[in-house]
């Protein structure tokens, strides 16, 4: 059974329909936005997220600003450009498919010769990043798929779905893939605190596929590995450094140490647009901070006395020893992350 998937950003040429992912899973809406304002608000306010998806967004964004508003003299539509780019960068710090989109519209627009040209490009190159992602996506699902044995039990954190890419999700792709050949899987969905992507968004996506889901809080992980013979843990990723070092969703460093006290494998999925080679180390990477409104309230309601301190970063960063293998569309990269991982870059030898 081929699962039918939500599409979180959709291109209308003079707007982006938006999936309001703070809305799920009570109400299904789509928001327009018209703006480059609109676009930085909904990335930082979380009614997009998921790495691959607030790349796609902030590509669109960028796409919609030059044609609303760009110059058409050259120069000042790239200088333009460089500044509208940068501010759209600023609307999350941590997921590097941010920047990786922007940068890449940014250099391929670049290679025409008349502002028209530039205009036109951008919207060409947002869209085939939204297409590739899909077709990225898949093959990461499949690569993921064949490690796991033929009734599987899983747990996965945050959400890496259809709808924090384009379709089919990262590692949740694993899973739609074992459903669509007629694997048995069951999954154990943590919920992801504070703001609950894993209650709210992946029980929600993987109950619509119908896939077995079972939602725990995310203090239940430890006992869950030890009592209900996990097979696996695959987790998404925001950046991953030249090291294998992996920001991923708070909490996923905790996982992988229980996996390893558990001798359970712990693998990341995610694209190569998730790999910041750049970057040498976890330490290097900046980590979100957020409201602290996300850990006194649930729901809009104060569940914390006025006036607590309160520290919310919203990643924390797994060391690569921790990690089992990391999953991407080239193939899945174990033991020396260093060299794995730049190979992947390299040009297909024939
Ligand atoms: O704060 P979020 O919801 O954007 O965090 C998302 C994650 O941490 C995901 O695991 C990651 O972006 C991978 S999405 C395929």
């Amino acid at each position: 059974m081929t699962a039918e998937f939500i599409k979180p950003v959709i291109w209308e040429g003079d707007a982006i329909r938006l999936l309001n992912q703070q809305k799920l899973p009570g109400e299904v809406e789509y928001i327009f936005l018209k703006t480059i304002e609109d676009v930085w608000d909904s990335i930082s306010e979380l009614k997009v997220r998921g790495a691959p998806a607030i790349g796609i967004a902030a590509a669109y964004g960028l796409a919609l600003w030059a044609k609303k508003n760009g110059s058409d003299d050259l120069q000042t539509l790239k200088t333009d450009l460089t500044e509208k780019s940068a501010y759209l960068n600023s609307s999350r710090p941590t997921a590097v498919n941010l920047s990786w989109a922007l940068q890449r519209l940014l250099k391929a627009s670049g290679e025409e010769a008349s502002a028209e040209k530039v205009i036109t490009r951008l919207e060409t190159e947002a869209i085939l990043i939204q297409q590739e992602d899909e077709e990225t996506c898949r093959r990461i699902g499949e690569y993921g798929f064949s490690l796991l044995p033929e009734q599987a039990t899983v747990l996965t954190h945050c959400n890496t779905g259809a709808i924090a890419t384009s379709k089919y999700g990262t590692a949740l792709g694993a899973f739609y893939i074992a459903k669509e050949q007629g694997a048995d899987i069951s999954v154990f969905a943590t919920e992801t605190r504070p703001v609950l992507q894993g209650a709210r968004l992946t029980a929600w996506e993987l109950q619509q596929a119908g896939i077995d889901v079972t939602l725990i809080t995310d203090n239940m992980a430890a006992h869950v590995l030890r009592t209900k013979q996990i097979d696996a843990i695959l987790v998404g990723a925001d950046r991953i450094t030249a090291n294998g070092d992996t920001a991923n969703k708070i909490g996923t460093y905790g996982l992988a140490i229980l996996a390893k006290a558990h001798g359970i494998p712990f693998y990341i999925a995610a694209p190569l647009s998730t790999i910041d080679l750049h970057t040498a180390t976890g330490d290097d990477i900046v980590i979100e901070e957020r409201h602290a409104e996300e850990i006194t309230h649930i729901a809009g309601k104060r569940i914390a006395p006025e006036g607590i301190n309160v520290f919310n970063p919203a990643f924390d960063v797994t060391p690569h020893e921790l990690i089992t293998g990391i999953i991407t569309e080239k193939g899945i990269v174990s033991g020396d992350y260093e060299s794995g991982l730049a190979e992947l870059f390299e040009p297909a030898r024939i």
